[in-house]
C-alpha cells in the first residue's frame, strides 16, 4: 500500500483517538488498583439486615475487570458500584414507581447478588463438569448467605495497598544487550484491559508488583536457540522475541481470522465483527 496513504490513515486514527480522549474527559496516566481485601457495605444511612461483605479484590483478577466494572471505559477512573447514575438504590422500588430511564438499572443488592453469587455458582458448575470440584484450591467463592454475610463477622480494615498501573501507550523496546533490527513498539496497554491481566502477565499473583517480561529468569534470552528459530519450539520459550510475538501476534491473528470467517458468512456490520490489532510487521514496528 502507498506509504502516504498509510500515514494519512494512522494520522486520522490518531486524531480520532485524540478526540475520544477529549470527550472522555478525565483520562488517567496511571490507574491506582486496590490489591487488598475490601469491606463492601451498604451506602451510609441505609437500614441493613446483614453483615458487610469481605471481598478479596485481587483473588478476582483472573477475570477481566469488566466482568464487574461493566461500564468502565478502561482509561478513566473506576466508579464505585453505588455511584450516581449507577446502582444507587439499595433495593428495587415497587413495580410502576421507577422512572422509565432507570428501569434497566438493577438495585445495588440485586446487582451484587447477581454478579457475585451467579459467578460463584457458574464456577462451581464448571468445576463439577470438569470433575475437579474437590481440588485442593478453592474453585469458587461463597454461595450461601452466611458465606458472604457471616453471623459473627470479624471486623476488617479495608486494605490500602495499591498498584500503579500504567495506561499507556507503553514503548516496548528490545532488551538491553540485544541488537535490535526493528523499531520499538508502541503498545496501547489500556486498550487491552478487556482481557484478564493474566492473559499476558501469566505469573502475576494479583498482589505483588508486576514484573517486566524480560526480567532475569523470564523471557531473558536474547537470541533464538542454536538449533531452531521456530518461536513455538519450547527451546525458545525464554527468547524475548518468541514471547512477544506469540502473545501479541497470535491473538491479533486469531481475532482477524474470526472476523474474516464471520464476514464470509455474511456479517457485514463492523460493530458485530471482532476488533483486532495489527498483524503486519510495519503496523507494530512503526519505523521499520
Ligand atoms: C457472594 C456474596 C454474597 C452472597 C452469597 C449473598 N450476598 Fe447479600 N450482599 C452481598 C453484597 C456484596 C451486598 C452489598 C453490600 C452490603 O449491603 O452489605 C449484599 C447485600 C445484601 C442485603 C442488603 C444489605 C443489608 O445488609 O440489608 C441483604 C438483605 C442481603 N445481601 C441478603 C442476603 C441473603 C439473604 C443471602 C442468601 C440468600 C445473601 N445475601 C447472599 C453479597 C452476597
Ligand atoms: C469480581 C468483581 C471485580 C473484578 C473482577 C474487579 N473488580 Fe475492581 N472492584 C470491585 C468491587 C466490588 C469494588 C468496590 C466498589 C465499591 O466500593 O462500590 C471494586 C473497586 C475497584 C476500584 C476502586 C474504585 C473506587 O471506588 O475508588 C478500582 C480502581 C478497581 N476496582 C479496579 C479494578 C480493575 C482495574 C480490575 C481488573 C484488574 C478490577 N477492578 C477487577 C469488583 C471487581
Ligand atoms: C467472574 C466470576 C466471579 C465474580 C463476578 C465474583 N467472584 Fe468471588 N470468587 C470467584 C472465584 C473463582 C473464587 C475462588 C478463587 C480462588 O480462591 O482462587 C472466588 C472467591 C471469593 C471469595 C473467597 C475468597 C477466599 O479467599 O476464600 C469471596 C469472599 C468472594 N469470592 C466474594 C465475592 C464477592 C463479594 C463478589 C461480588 C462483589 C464476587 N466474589 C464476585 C469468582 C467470582
Ligand atoms: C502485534 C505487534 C507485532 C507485530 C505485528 C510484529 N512484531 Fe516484532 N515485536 C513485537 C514486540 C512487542 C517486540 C519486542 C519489542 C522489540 O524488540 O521491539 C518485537 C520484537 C521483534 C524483533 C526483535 C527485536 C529487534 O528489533 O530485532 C524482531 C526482529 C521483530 N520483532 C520482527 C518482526 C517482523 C519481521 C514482523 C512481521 C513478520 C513483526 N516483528 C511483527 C511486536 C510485533
Ligand atoms: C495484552 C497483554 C497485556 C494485558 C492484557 C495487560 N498487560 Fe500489563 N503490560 C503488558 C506489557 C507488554 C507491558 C510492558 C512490559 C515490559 O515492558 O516488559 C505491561 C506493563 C505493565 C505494568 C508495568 C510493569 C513495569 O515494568 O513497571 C503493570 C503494573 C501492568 N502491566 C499491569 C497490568 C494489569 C493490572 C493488567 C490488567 C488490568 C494488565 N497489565 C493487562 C501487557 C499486558
Ligand atoms: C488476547 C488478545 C490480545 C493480545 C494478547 C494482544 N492484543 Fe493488541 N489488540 C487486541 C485487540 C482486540 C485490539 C483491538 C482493540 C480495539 O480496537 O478496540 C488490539 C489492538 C492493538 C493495537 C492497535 C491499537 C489501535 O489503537 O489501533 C496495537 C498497537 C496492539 N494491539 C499491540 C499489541 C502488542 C504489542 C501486544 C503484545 C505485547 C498485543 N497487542 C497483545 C488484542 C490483543
Amino acid at each position: 500500500m502507498n506509504r502516504y496513504l498509510l500515514f494519512a490513515c494512522s494520522f486520522a486514527i490518531l486524531l480520532m483517538a485524540d478526540n475520544s480522549l477529549i470527550f472522555a474527559g478525565e483520562n488517567l496516566d496511571e490507574l491506582r488498583l486496590p490489591t487488598g481485601t475490601m469491606e463492601i457495605t451498604a451506602p451510609a444511612h441505609s437500614q441493613t439486615k446483614r453483615s458487610p461483605v469481605i471481598f478479596p479484590h485481587s483473588t478476582h483478577f483472573q477475570f477481566a475487570c469488566k466482568s464487574c466494572h461493566h461500564e468502565w471505559n478502561q482509561v478513566g477512573p473506576v466508579e464505585g458500584c453505588a455511584a450516581s447514575g449507577c446502582h444507587e438504590k439499595l433495593w428495587a422500588l415497587p413495580p410502576g414507581s421507577t422512572p422509565l430511564r432507570d428501569q434497566n438499572i438493577k438495585s445495588l443488592t440485586g446487582a451484587y447478588h447477581e454478579v457475585c453469587r451467579d459467578c460463584h455458582r457458574k464456577q462451581l458448575e464448571k468445576a463439577k463438569e470438569s470433575g475437579d470440584s474437590k481440588q485442593r484450591f478453592p474453585v469458587t467463592g461463597p454461595i450461601a448467605c452466611d458465606g458472604c454475610h457471616p453471623a459473627n463477622p470479624i471486623p476488617i480494615e479495608s486494605s490500602d495497598t495499591f498498584l500503579e498501573i500504567p495506561i499507556g501507550p507503553l514503548t516496548i523496546t528490545a532488551p538491553e544487550g540485544s541488537d535490535p533490527k526493528r523499531s520499538p513498539v508502541d503498545f496501547p496497554h489500556a486498550e487491552h484491559f478487556n482481557y484478564a491481566c493474566q492473559t499476558c502477565h501469566h505469573d502475576w499473583d494479583g498482589i505483588s508488583p508486576v514484573q517486566n517480561c524480560t526480567v532475569s529468569g523470564c523471557h531473558d534470552q536474547l537470541e533464538p536457540d542454536e538449533s531452531t528459530k521456530n518461536i513455538n519450539d519450547p527451546r525458545n520459550s525464554k527468547y524475548f522475541l518468541a514471547a512477544y510475538h506469540k502473545a501479541c501476534i497470535k491473538c491479533h491473528l486469531d481475532l482477524q481470522q474470526q472476523s474474516k470467517k464471520l464476514e464470509e458468512s455474511g456479517v457485514l456490520d463492523d460493530n458485530k465483527l471482532p476488533k483486532y490489532g495489527p498483524v503486519a510487521c510495519i503496523n507494530c514496528h512503526l519505523g521499520n
